[in-house]
């Protein structure tokens, strides 16, 4: 049977999209990107902000003729949103027979075994484990140079706005056993560049009272593999980096000088209102610790404008603390009301109106702190890893895109018709664009 896959949210949903592709292909289902052709549909869904959760009604609904077409057509709907509607699906959409939570994935292929011989039957694949799932690997012969690795799944925080506990439900560590044997397989596959993968990756192991090491000890032990020659990180929250995992920074040779520490807003009554228990100068001294551990780190942040009660004071301080902090790049959101969040009962709610203007003036103050750090960048040199060959080619050069240590994209051009995926170069950056850097290989 042939399926087509859509993906929408964070990284970990695109790493749980690969898992799934990988696990169905060793079963035989094939992959396509033309809709016409699947037998079904699988959508990995989102609902951190209502408009990825919109997308997904409407996309079904497209789908759909898919179905009417040929009445053999079904789809599968997983992720976010799948954990959140749950069977109303199967009311919403007949043609949808599987749906799957984020706990459920490991179970999917066992589904759409099943589903392909039994033709009246729909799963649901729903519940919370209280451990960590752990999932069969079929790794290919070979992997890209850049690989994503889950460290734990859930989150207990509870931020006031945000869903995740309640579709990733709570915060469940993966054994550090299985994380290292995984990075040591992906080392051995090609593998030169690890991101370890949790909504807050920060307090790993706290969920095993006693039982398993923690953050810092587990990036020690990764950072020890041979082969490995980069690791990163993501998400952190700020209240719980330790000063363990500041100093890390400086200490650890594969850890790359990159954060990303998502700050959510700049005014002390709102970060409290939103649960984020720390304040701007907690924030703020965290930033010079590791400036402090590292001086070249790149600091890359997350921010909500127009949540409830955000007064134009407040939205300052946010303006604020950015000028103060000087982040490489952001992720800018509007305030988006989730259902069943404690947000979702707050007043007063921020007119689309202002939430857009203000939206619009972080954005345009974040474009110049990144042109200007880009510009920076310009004459100095750093270690580049190529991850595959650029968008953009020119007659007689072939250009390829990689990444310098703090993650920014480089081009580089070469004039050899050699595959360079993989490689690392030491790189003097040439130029700045808008949102990437050009650079040369340094003999
Ligand atoms: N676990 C991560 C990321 C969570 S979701 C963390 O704690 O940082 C990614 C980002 O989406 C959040 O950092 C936040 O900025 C944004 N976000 C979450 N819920 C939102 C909502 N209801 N409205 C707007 N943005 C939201
Ligand atoms: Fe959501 Fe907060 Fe957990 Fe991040 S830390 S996933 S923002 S509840
Ligand atoms: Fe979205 Fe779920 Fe990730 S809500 S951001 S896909 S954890």
């Amino acid at each position: 049977m042939k399926y087509h896959m859509q993906t929408f949210g964070c990284q970990m949903n695109v790493s749980d999209s690969d898992w799934l592709d990988r696990s169905l292909n060793s079963l035989g289902f094939e992959k396509t990107f033309i809709e016409g052709e699947a037998d079904f549909f699988i959508i990995n869904t989102c609902s951190v902000r209502e408009k990825p959760e919109q997308k997904v009604y409407s996309l079904l609904g497209r789908l759909n003729a898919f179905h009417e077409k040929k009445s053999s057509v079904f789809a599968c709907v997983g992720g976010c949103v799948a954990q959140q509607v749950g069977k109303g699906f199967f009311e919403r959409f007949p043609f949808v027979r599987l749906v799957f939570g984020p706990d459920g994935l490991a179970m999917v292929p066992r589904a759409l075994q099943r589903l392909e011989h039994e033709l009246r039957l729909k799963i649901s694949l729903l519940d919370f484990e209280d451990y960590y799932p752990e999932r069969g690997e079929n790794w290919p012969d070979k992997m890209p140079p850049q690989a994503f690795v889950n460290i734990m799944q859930g989150c207990d925080n509870f931020c006031a706005y945000c869903v995740v506990p309640f579709t990733r439900g709570r915060q469940k560590s993966r054994p550090s056993e299985d994380v290292i044997k995984e990075c040591r397989q992906l080392i051995s596959l090609g593998v030169k560049e690890i991101t370890l993968l949790g909504q807050n990756v920060n307090s790993y192991g706290l969920d095993k009272q006693g039982l398993e090491i923690n953050f810092v000890r587990l990036l020690r032990e990764i950072n020890r593999l041979t082969g490995l020659k980069r690791l990163r990180f993501t998400t952190s929250h700020p209240k719980d980096m330790s000063p363990e995992a500041v100093k890390a920074f400086g200490e650890l040779e594969t850890l790359c000088p990159h954060l990303h520490l998502p700050l959510q807003s700049g005014s002390n009554k709102i970060l409290m209102e939103m649960g984020r228990k720390y304040t701007r100068e907690r924030y703020l001294e965290l930033v010079t610790g590791l400036r402090d551990a590292c001086s070249e780190i790149t600091l890359t942040t997350d921010l909500i404008v127009g949540f409830p009660g955000e007064t134009d004071t407040d939205f300052q301080e946010t303006l604020d603390i950015m000028n103060m902090v000087g982040f490489d790049s952001s992720f800018s959101f509007k305030y988006s009301d989730r259902p069943g969040v404690r947000a979702e009962l707050m007043a007063p709610k921020i007119s689309e109106e202002i939430k857009s203007l203000r939206l619009d003036i972080l954005q345009k103050l974040q474009e110049e702190w990144t042109l200007k750090k880009l510009s920076q960048r310009v004459g100095t040199t750093d270690q580049v890893l190529i991850e595959g060959p650029s968008k953009r080619q020119r007659p007689d050069v072939w250009s390829w895109k990689g990444r310098d240590s703090g993650g920014r994209i480089v081009n580089i051009e070469f004039k050899t018709r050699e595959d360079f995926t993989g490689r690392i170069f030491k790189v003097i950056f040439t130029r700045s664009k808008k949102h990437s850097l050009e650079g040369k290989v340094v003999i």
